[in-house]
């Protein structure tokens, strides 16, 4: 298969030459797409039209075991019907567009916030796919943020001091942050993860920063000198230089990989304009290219 790559940034992110990934079957094609996903981090492809089963069959061709605590999941069962299949859409159970007040709205609204998918989770997420069913006419973009080149670029010292650290990351800490209220019991499922402040890849050896807003603090350093480590970082990581804005076309489907990448969604009049969105997440565990053999 001869899959091409365009890029659409200095650093990360490419487009696919034309494919139907539904289609797509012999290891070599798989392996051909994670090593672009080694390269670019962030793939484009257009025109697909996955099922939600589809999806969820592809994701676990490509990339092994599926997550299934990822988002909302957490807090209400999902309408399609697996957990594993995340909605990010802004409409209910019945299709109506959601109210200012609804709490699934305000739960999604998070994703405004820099984040990395499920680092609130370990194992956390490795790819995201993400596929856009019904897009609005007024731009609601997502941007991705290269952590590569966010760690390539800090000071030798800065990097240096990096190597060993831990961050604590928390769905309840950056929900919190704004105001939204968890009871007792959904706190203690949300108790967070641990993970490296650097992560590297383990077939390509490259590094990258790890962030996301769920870091709440440092797990080597004080409260403080660990928040204002995370805020400088995650300012230096987000300078429009390493950032990059998906406009949504109805087809798109996306993939990335959250240990490389961070992400966020734009604002736009949600409550009124209808956006379909469904996501597949990976766990961060084993070698792909095994891990899919074996399946
Ligand atoms: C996600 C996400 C952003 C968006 O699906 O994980 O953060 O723009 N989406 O919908
Ligand atoms: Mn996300």
């Amino acid at each position: 298969m001869g899959l091409e790559f365009r890029k659409l940034h200095p650093t990360f992110v490419a487009e696919a030459s034309r494919i139907d990934l539904r289609k797509v079957v012999d290891e070599s094609a798989f392996e051909q797409i994670r090593e672009a996903m080694d390269r670019f981090a962030v793939l484009v492809f257009r025109d697909q039209g996955f099922s939600g089963e589809e999806q969820l069959a592809f994701a676990t061709r490509l990339d092994g075991e599926l997550h299934r605590k990822t988002g909302i999941s957490v807090l209400q069962k999902s309408r399609f019907g697996d957990e594993a299949l995340t909605d990010v859409s802004n409409v209910n159970a019945d299709g109506e567009i959601l109210e200012a007040g609804a709490r699934q709205r305000s739960y999604t609204l998070a994703n405004r916030l820099w984040h990395t998918d499920a680092s609130f989770q370990d194992p956390r997420g490795r790819y995201s796919m993400l596929a856009a069913l019904v897009v609005p006419a007024v731009s609601a973009d997502t941007e991705f943020a290269d952590m590569r080149s966010a760690h390539d670029t800090l000071p030798q010292t800065t990097k240096s001091g990096l190597e060993g650290l831990h961050a604590h990351h928390s769905i309840a800490y950056s929900r919190q942050t704004l105001g939204f209220e968890f009871s007792a019991a959904e706190s203690e499922r949300l108790k967070g993860a641990v993970h490296p402040l650097v992560l590297v890849n383990p077939r390509t050896g490259r590094r990258s920063l790890y962030l996301a807003s769920h870091a709440s603090r440092i797990v080597e350093q004080p409260i403080a000198e660990g928040r204002l480590l995370l805020r400088d970082l995650m300012e230096h990581a987000t300078r429009p230089e390493r950032v990059y804005r998906h406009a949504w076309r109805a087809g798109d489907f996306v993939i990335w990989d959250n240990r490389a990448t961070m992400h966020r969604a734009r604002p736009f009049e949600d409550t009124v304009h209808r956006r379909e969105m469904r996501r597949v997440t990976t766990l961060d565990v084993g070698d792909p290219s095994r891990v899919a053999q074996a399946a």
